[in-house]
């Protein structure tokens, strides 16, 4: 038997494992262990992959571990406890002054990439249109097309500070009816805030025209400038939403792979119809875990938070020093910075370019997106007290003697 005839068309049917791609995180690790054989001495400055680079808090994993020892916490979980939507409701009112009916507008997930892959299920019929903000997170785009969904993206550009034009998406959304309008804000990897206005104006449309706004608010708890808004804060908004939130990044938690979602009952009972059809529910244990990171680890939120805005300003401090323009972003722990056209004497077309030069001369790991522009990602969640790096003072000392003094050292 061929079989290579066996392999879905939606993941290239007979050419499925022939046609190599090289995805690019491949491609950062391939550079890392290149610079690492080239200068065993020298100490590589990791600011690639965006996961909290510490353990959550001791009570957090001993939660977890007391959980795991009660004999009626083993059985599936199904579609969740009621005790961890209670806590996700209080977490929503206490910080973001939202209101949600823990039994019918919120629904745990098995992290929060798992429910972008499941709500298409719930929403789409083969050939409606999905349209997605780019460079994003590309689960929801990826599980649409799949469906057999038309995809459409709408870049995020620095003029209309990475959120969607609202004139232009009015046309869109007017002329191409999509089903699904994804958005995430605070935003993976511009590290933008939403306003009020914008989504008193997104949840109109939605009305107007049908739509349902999917809102990936995994990074919800960092927002330095102003506050976290969502449209569950508007008028009506709770009828056109399902708002997304991770416990990754905010306790430290994306091993555990907990999150939850919240919007309309008709439209989390439509999730909870597809979840339950797709997985178990997530260990009782770890909803237990949650709900004590909910309710009680509101101190270590607030080290994370601090942690991430310091290192986002010295960080940006040192780049522009440096002569590659950043500003600090308003949240997440992302820097979004335009790659300049000509860096260290030499020509710079592409964010890859770059992301290459960095690595290559200095030692420094980056993420490379071209979908609106060439940027380059910078995660703030890089280690420190390792043999590398004992402090964060070490880490921007090497940038700055790296990138400012032009020494890799
Ligand atoms: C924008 C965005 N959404 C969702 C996720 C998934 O988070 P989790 O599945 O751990 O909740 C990530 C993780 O990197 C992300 O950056």
């Amino acid at each position: 038997m061929d079989v290579q005839k066996l392999f879905a068309d939606r993941i290239g049917g007979a050419q499925f494992g022939k046609v190599q791609q090289t995805f690019k995180f491949t491609l950062i690790n391939n550079a890392k262990l290149e610079f690492i054989e080239k200068n065993p001495t020298i100490k590589v400055i990791d600011m690639g992959v965006g996961e909290p680079e510490e353990l959550p808090t001791t009570s957090i994993i001993e939660s977890l571990f007391s959980a795991a020892q009660v004999k009626e916490n083993r059985i599936y979980p199904c579609n969740g406890i009621l005790e961890f939507a209670q806590a996700a409701s209080r977490y929503l009112n206490r910080d973001f002054n939202l209101t949600v009916d823990p039994k019918t507008e919120v629904m745990h997930c098995v992290g929060t990439k798992t429910a972008l892959a499941q709500i298409p299920l719930a929403f789409l019929n083969p050939g409606e249109t999905v349209i997605a903000t780019v460079p994003g997170y590309p689960v929801l785009p990826k599980a649409s097309e799949w469906l057999g969904a038309r995809l459409l993206s709408l870049p995020l550009e620095a003029r209309h500070s990475f959120l969607p034009d609202l004139q232009e998406l009015e046309a869109i959304i007017k002329r191409e009816r999509p089903k699904i309008l994804l958005l995430n804000y605070p935003n993976n990897p511009t590290g933008a805030v939403a306003t009020f206005e914008f989504f008193a104006r997104v949840v109109e449309l939605a009305h107007t025209y049908s739509f349902l706004i999917v809102q990936d608010a995994a990074y919800a708890d960092y927002v330095f400038k102003g506050a976290f808004v969502s449209p569950l804060h508007v008028n009506g908004g709770k009828d056109v939403t399902l708002e997304l939130y991770s416990l990754s990044k905010s306790y430290n938690m994306q091993g555990y792979r907990l999150g939850f979602v919240a919007g309309g009952a008709p439209l989390i009972k439509a999730f909870s119809l597809v979840k339950d059809n797709t997985d178990n529910g997530q260990f009782i244990a770890i909803q237990k875990a949650g709900i004590h990171a909910l309710d009680e680890c509101q101190g270590f939120l607030k080290r994370n938070r601090e942690k991430y805005q310091r290192r986002l300003r010295r960080v940006a401090e040192i780049l522009n020093r440096a002569g590659i323009e950043a500003v600090e972003s308003p949240g997440t722990f992302y820097l979004y910075v335009k790659v300049p056209s000509e860096f260290r004497g030499a020509e710079i077309k592409t964010a890859q370019q770059m992301a290459d030069v960095l690595i290559s001369r200095y030692g420094l790991i980056t993420v490379p997106w071209e979908e609106a522009g060439p940027y380059l990602r910078f995660s703030m969640t890089f280690e420190v007290g390792t043999r590398d790096f004992g402090s964060e003072n070490e880490v921007f000392q090497a940038l700055e003697s790296r990138l400012v003094g032009d020494l890799l050292a």
